[in-house]
């Protein structure tokens, strides 16, 4: 088992495989050409469901998140105790974009929280391939970096694939790498991180006690940090995985099938009633930011959703929380490894 927490996919792979108005938030690799939805006209412990009316269930995100942060900080000061070591995450930030720089400063916020050492490396927008190269080649020789993540998305003018590369496969947290990706997506295999977004919508569905196995589950949208990696997890805890991108016609005829529906792509209400079967559990994953506002919105229409579903993630609050702990876990995981360390129970 090399999951921090007990991710219960490697359990069932072990088993089985025995051994307009909006700016997005995150736009890697993001299909640009779905349509705006029209806005719409009225538009366990971790469950709040209101019984007065047919609502779905309410996933509280942050409540999972502050859960696993708590074993994981019990863990980080296990190791130090007994090694005098903490996991250590080096995070490159290249830019200024006001999106990548917010979610930078959650992710430093949180690793002070459970006490993983976290350092940003700052580099502007106009800076060269090899001045990334060479913050990423600093990071993989630190040996008190465990952990190394790459904010995406770059400027134009670097090679994504040339940087993420380059990131040492041991310290790929983020799950990029084209080994750990590929490990991934084939049958038996193990990659060493599993990208943090993935990981939180599992841990999201395992927690609300949802099974996946044999269930119907569509994703929309096929991006490498979520939609990808997601479609090939969730075939790991054998539900049936569609995946539905800017080119499906059709693509309510699809998802209106599903029994589980994740969806990250950035597209405000995206995701209507009809969209849904009743009884589906949906995982928001989109996150974008409502021009000349903090607010964010998810893809899918929460006041049509909550009266379709049985189970909703919100935006905010919702997956993004436990895809962040994801990461601290990631982080710890790495330097159990490099140290060595295994808790004792
Ligand atoms: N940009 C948006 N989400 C992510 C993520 O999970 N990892 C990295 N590196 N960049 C991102």
């Amino acid at each position: 088992m090399q999951g921090t927490l007990a991710l219960s996919w490697r359990i069932l792979a072990n088993k089985s495989f025995s051994s307009s108005s909006m700016t997005p938030l995150v736009c890697l690799d993001r299909p640009d050409i779905w349509c705006p939805a029209p806005s719409p006209s009225e538009v366990s412990s971790h469950l709040t469901h209101d019984y007065n009316e047919h609502t779905a269930a309410e996933i509280n995100g942050r409540s999972i998140a502050n859960e696993i942060k708590a074993t994981l900080a019990t863990q980080v000061s296990n190791m130090k105790n007994s090694i005098n070591k903490v996991p250590g995450l080096g995070v490159i930030l290249v830019g200024k974009r006001k999106d990548s720089r917010t979610f930078v400063r959650i992710k430093k916020k949180a690793c002070e929280q459970v006490g993983i050492a976290s350092v940003v490396t700052e580099l502007p927008d106009d800076c060269t391939e090899s001045e990334v190269l060479d913050a990423v080649s600093m990071l993989n020789h630190n040996e008190s970096i465990h952990g190394i993540l790459v904010q995406l998305p770059l400027p134009n003018h670097l090679c994504e694939e040339k940087i993420i590369n380059s990131v040492k496969v041991e310290k790929d947290v983020d799950g990029f790498h084209p080994v750990n990706m590929g490990n991934l997506a084939m049958r038996g295999r193990e990659p060493l991180f599993i990208p943090c977004a993935s990981l939180g919508c599992i841990e999201v569905l395992n927690r609300c006690s949802v099974e996946i196995l044999g269930k119907k589950a569509v994703v929309i949208g096929r991006s490498m940090i979520t939609g990808l990696p997601t479609s090939l997890l969730l075939q790991r805890h054998h539900a049936t995985v569609s995946v539905v991108h800017s080119f499906t016609k059709n693509p309510e005829e699809i998802t209106c099938e599903a029994d589980i529906l994740v969806s990250d792509v950035g597209v405000p209400n995206l995701v209507r009633s009809h969209w849904l079967k009743p009884g589906v559990v949906v995982i928001d994953m989109g996150s974008t930011l409502v021009k000349n506002s903090s607010d964010v919105c998810g893809d899918v229409c929460y006041e049509e959703a909550m009266h379709k579903a049985s189970a909703i993630t919100p935006v905010p609050g919702g997956v993004g929380p436990v895809t962040i702990s994801m990461l601290l876990s990631n982080t710890l995981e790495a330097a159990k490894r490099a140290y060595q360390w295994t808790q004792k129970s």
